[in-house]
């Protein structure tokens, strides 16, 4: 666990992964009784660019723009500056030293998260790429190689986050997808491998968790984000 004092609304970051606007915002009215933080990945960006992204930031919530800029260094330099100036909080960027020194360059008061492995991605995907490294061991090889280069954070499954907050310490924002309630394994019923409950990645070392199906697609979005908050408390003040 760290020592960040994180109010329990903006724990849980909402992934909006809907394709229209509309869709996007009736969820954040479904759901801002209880968080303030929403995330904005490619679908919904491709479908409406800035024009949600400054929706939410108008209602006063706080916005992840998830798009994994990764592209020649100067080509993310420029990506980072269009967004550093619109209020966005955490932006997340791919890539290797240049592409991470570029992107840190232009980021402002933007905070910059660089993706580790997906986790959507297991053992076996690395296998299969060639990589003969563990997933674990990939992560904090990057997540170490981030950190220097002065990024704020990293986006990891709970299953490296514990690993990451001894080795790396506490400064490290660290960011959690994969998360689904009630279970720290996976059925295999979606893509996501590398998976935990809320409650356990954050007492664990996560900052924040990310979710989205579990939430999105519930017919109680708020009950579901509560619930979860409740699990984050109880696993917070009884650590495993
Ligand atoms: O629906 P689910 O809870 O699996 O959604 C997870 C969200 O987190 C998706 O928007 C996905 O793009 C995002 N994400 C992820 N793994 C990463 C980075 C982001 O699943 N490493």
């Amino acid at each position: 666990m760290n020592t960040k004092t994180i109010d329990i609304q903006e724990r849980i970051i909402v992934a909006l992964d809907v394709d229209n606007p509309e869709a996007a915002k009736e969820m954040v009215k479904r759901c801002e009784s209880q968080t303030r933080y929403f995330k904005v990945g490619l679908q919904l960006f491709m479908a409406s660019y800035f024009e949600v992204v400054d929706w939410i930031i108008d209602r006063g919530h706080k916005v992840m723009l998830d798009l994994k800029f990764f592209d020649i260094p100067e080509t993310v330099k420029l990506a980072v500056q269009q967004v550093n100036s619109r209020g966005v909080s955490l932006a997340t960027i791919h890539g290797n030293d240049a592409i991470i020194r570029a992107a840190m360059e232009a980021r402002g008061d933007l905070q910059l998260l660089a993706v580790t492995v997906l986790t959507s991605f297991g053992e076996e995907d690395l296998r299969a790429m060639g990589m003969t490294q563990s997933v674990e061991d990939l992560v904090l090889f990057r997540a170490r190689r981030a950190l220097k280069l002065g990024c704020d954070g990293v986006v990891s499954s709970g299953l490296e986050a514990e690993r990451l907050r001894k080795d790396l310490g506490d400064k490290l924002l660290i960011v959690t997808p994969g998360i689904r309630p009630g279970s720290n394994v996976s059925d295999g019923t979606d893509d996501q491998k590398r998976i935990m409950t809320a409650g356990r990645a954050i007492a664990t070392g996560a900052d924040h968790v990310v979710v989205g199906r579990p939430i999105t697609k519930a017919e109680d979005p708020a009950g579901v984000i509560e619930t979860m908050q409740q699990n984050i408390i109880a696993a917070m003040s009884n650590p495993l």
